[in-house]
């Protein structure tokens, strides 16, 4: 069991933009990876999750022993992967409840009704901090950068995968709310959940401690270490990486 990245290279157009990242996510742990901007951590998270735009020409994707590597987006969700994207989208018309509801049954074929769904919906919201309201306003349309990653947290709650990869979800945060952000993950965190955490800051790691810390340039993982590689990369920043 776990999410293998294994060499994989990826371009956008005929631009080659990540050059051989090898990695393994086992469920209860959290990796962390920490590069400038521009070094391809967008780039990865899109192509593990199977967004067309970013092609894989070389290497592999498995999860849980499945390789995932051509598979939609949709199959690998129900296969339990999860990706927060740097910039959530809006969604016009559609209203966040209802996206939550359809999403949570299509991925786990159950069939939750509306009534005790929101209930749930509007507990997790509470602990959150995100106001009743936002249940019935169409996705992310209006919401500012901190609603929307309060959303995306609010996402990953719901749909409780097995393995989420979370791109800067605490940029743009104030403090409070990247406390409330981390509380969220924490919460998700479980001997059963991997999580791939995307920053450029040290200051979210400080309240969801990771396992393992990659460092990325130019496309590659330069070094792996523990957390301190974070406070390392905060004080010398990446040149000498
Ligand atoms: N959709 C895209 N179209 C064109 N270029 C892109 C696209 N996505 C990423 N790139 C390019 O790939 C490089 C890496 O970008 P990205 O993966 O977003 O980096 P990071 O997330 O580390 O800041 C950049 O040079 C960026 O301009
Ligand atoms: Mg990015």
């Amino acid at each position: 069991m776990s999410l293998k990245i294994k060499n994989l290279h990826i371009s956008v157009g005929d631009k080659p933009i990540v050059k051989g990242v090898t990695l393994t996510i086992k469920p209860g742990e959290v990796h962390a990876i920490m590069g400038p901007n521009g070094s391809g951590k967008s780039t990865l998270a899109n192509a593990i999750m199977g967004h067309p735009k970013y092609r894989i020409t070389a290497g592999e994707i498995e999860l849980d022993g499945a390789d995932i590597t051509a598979a939609k987006p949709e199959a690998r969700a129900r296969g339990g992967l999860f990706l927060s994207e740097q910039y959530p989208p809006e969604i016009a018309g559609v209203s966040t409840e209802h996206f939550l509801r359809l999403s949570a049954n299509s991925l786990t074929g159950a069939n939750r009704q509306p009534l005790e769904f929101h209930q749930e919906l509007q507990a997790k919201m509470r602990t959150l901090g995100i106001d009743p309201e936002f249940a019935r306003r169409s996705i992310n349309v209006g919401f500012s950068g901190g609603e929307k990653k309060r959303a995306e947290i609010l996402q990953l709650l719901v749909l409780n995968p097995k393995y989420a990869i979370l791109d800067e979800t605490d940029s743009g945060l104030d403090v409070d709310a990247l406390r409330i952000v981390a509380e969220g993950i924490n919460r998700y965190r479980s001997p059963e959940r991997g999580i791939l955490l995307i920053t450029h800051y040290n200051r979210i790691l400080e309240f969801v401690l990771p396992d393992v810390v990659h460092a990325m340039s130019r496309g590659v993982l330069v070094r792996s270490g523990g957390p301190e590689l974070a406070r390392e990369i905060e004080t010398l920043g990446y040149q000498d990486l």
